[in-house]
């Protein structure tokens, strides 16, 4: 089967790679030349561990290409997965233009049968309104040339190999037996569960999965925060709280909120839509909510400490959505690091592979770190926003070069054992505070 993926992004090139890795012929489609350019130097235009050396292999062995020529290679494909962005729009529904636009494009080039799978997290009901528009635009004499076909994807940035080779499922949405039979075939040699199911349950399985996981977030939050009131210890219980199975152990960290290209968007766009229907997500909204506030709790704690931040040298520790990412979409340490620069702070920021897309966002209104080290000398705070392994497992010992080791800790890197030997005033989330406070 010849396939076609339309957009280079995350999804895209993790899903054309693996295809390729999987025995699949593969050609990636993009709009953006220095990209394609990249890829066909066999460079990675994102940060994604292993990936660089996946797209490699499977071009060496003849299976991944990429162009800009997407009217040739649409027409050639059998199958065209469609993985462009779906951002957010400002009223929070779900922006479909780059969709859209592809799905003209495979309108306007395709000739023979071709099975177009629709792998952007979509509201649900597009991809029907998108098997609607197909057969109006194709017009009588190609009408029925298109089936449309639902496949989210559950990838997550930093493990997004790993999450495509061995998924826990793979989810079919479709309601046309050939079509579910290719993408059957396609997905066999995989060895995952495979779920059979229609459209809207596809489309609605992505965006419940993601909700789910960020009701989640800010529930453990939330509980954090009331911890910190009544003298719990927010480790201790969602220690236990995941010994028991049916709630389970995973994504019960609490920290500064979620952030990233997906949760945020996807629960705003949920929430968005069953609005539109006329239902209120009672417990999505929360989540929304205590995301939001969940932000600025580093900055709230400090301002107890601290008369003002004007003048302050602040080290910055980590500025990714998460560890493992070059990503900085939605991340907290954003609008944290605006309000101390709007402030007048001197912010200095190390992260391990995030400072150039940093340094896109701030310019030289930040100090951009090499190290640790240099980051925390003669500081007179320290925020902690990304759990970076090289954070965690750093020489407590350095924040005694800061002016005084005040350090608020959004991640809970530390042991509140450690940080008392290593001396420090220490803020983390919903967890006793250490030392006393030094700033009136
Ligand atoms: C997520 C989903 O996990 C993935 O299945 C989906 O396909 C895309 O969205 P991703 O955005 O890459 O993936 O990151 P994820 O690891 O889920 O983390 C999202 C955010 O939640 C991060 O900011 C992270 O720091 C935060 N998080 C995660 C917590 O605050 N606590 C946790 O316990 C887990």
């Amino acid at each position: 089967m010849k396939i076609a993926v339309a957009g280079t992004g995350y999804v895209g090139l993790v899903t054309g790679t693996c295809l390729a890795k999987m025995g699949q012929s593969v050609v990636c489609v993009d709009k953006d030349e220095t990209k394609i350019i990249q890829l066909n130097l066999g460079k990675s235009p994102i940060y994604e561990p292993g990936l660089e050396a996946e797209i490699v292999k499977a071009k060496e062995a003849g299976r991944l290409r990429f162009t800009m020529d997407y009217t040739q290679t649409y027409r050639e494909a059998d199958v065209i997965v469609v993985g462009v962005a779906t951002p957010e729009n400002a009223d929070g529904s779900a922006n479909l233009h780059a969709l859209y636009h592809v799905c003209g494009q495979i309108a306007d080039a395709i000739e023979s049968p071709t099975l177009v799978v629709v792998k952007s997290t979509v509201p649900i009901g597009t991809n029907d309104k998108l098997a609607i528009y197909f057969d109006q635009i194709l017009g009588e004499d190609r009408k029925n040339l298109v089936e449309v076909a639902s496949n989210p994807e559950f990838l997550s940035q930093g493990t997004a190999l790993r999450d495509t080779l061995q998924a826990e499922r793979i989810v079919i949405g479709t309601e046309n037996q050939e079509a579910e039979d290719m993408l059957t075939e396609i997905y066999a040699p995989f060895g995952q569960p495979i779920l059979k199911m229609n459209r809207r349950s596809a489309e609605m399985v992505k965006y419940a999965s993601n909700d789910f996981l960020a009701l989640k977030i800010s529930f453990v939050n939330d509980i954090a925060n009331l911890c910190e009131a009544v003298g719990a210890d927010i480790e201790e219980v969602t220690n236990g709280m995941g010994a028991d199975s049916r709630i389970g152990n995973r994504f019960l960290s609490p920290g500064i909120g979620y952030g990233g290209s997906c949760f945020p968007k996807d629960t705003k766009a949920l929430h968005w839509l069953a609005e539109e229907a006329g239902y209120t997500l009672k417990t999505i909204r929360a989540a929304i909510d205590v995301n939001e506030k969940q932000r600025f709790k580093l900055i709230q704690a400090a301002r107890k400490d601290m008369s003002q931040f004007t003048g302050k040298k602040i080290a910055v520790l980590g500025a990714t959505f998460k560890p493992g990412t070059d990503d900085l979409r939605e991340a907290p340490s954003i609008p944290n690091l605006q309000l101390l620069l709007g402030e007048g702070a001197d912010v200095h920021v190390y992260d391990p592979v995030g400072l150039p897309n940093l340094e896109k966002v701030f310019g030289d209104r930040l100090h951009y770190s090499e190290s640790v080290a240099s980051t925390l000398q003669d500081a007179d705070a320290c925020f902690i926003f990304t759990e970076w392994a090289e954070i965690k497992e750093m020489d407590l010992g350095l924040f005694q070069t800061m002016r005084e080791p005040q350090v608020y800790d959004g991640r809970n890197c530390f042991s509140i054992k450690a940080a008392e030997a290593a001396g420090m005033n220490y803020y983390s989330i919903g967890r006793a505070r250490v030392g006393g406070v030094v700033f009136a």
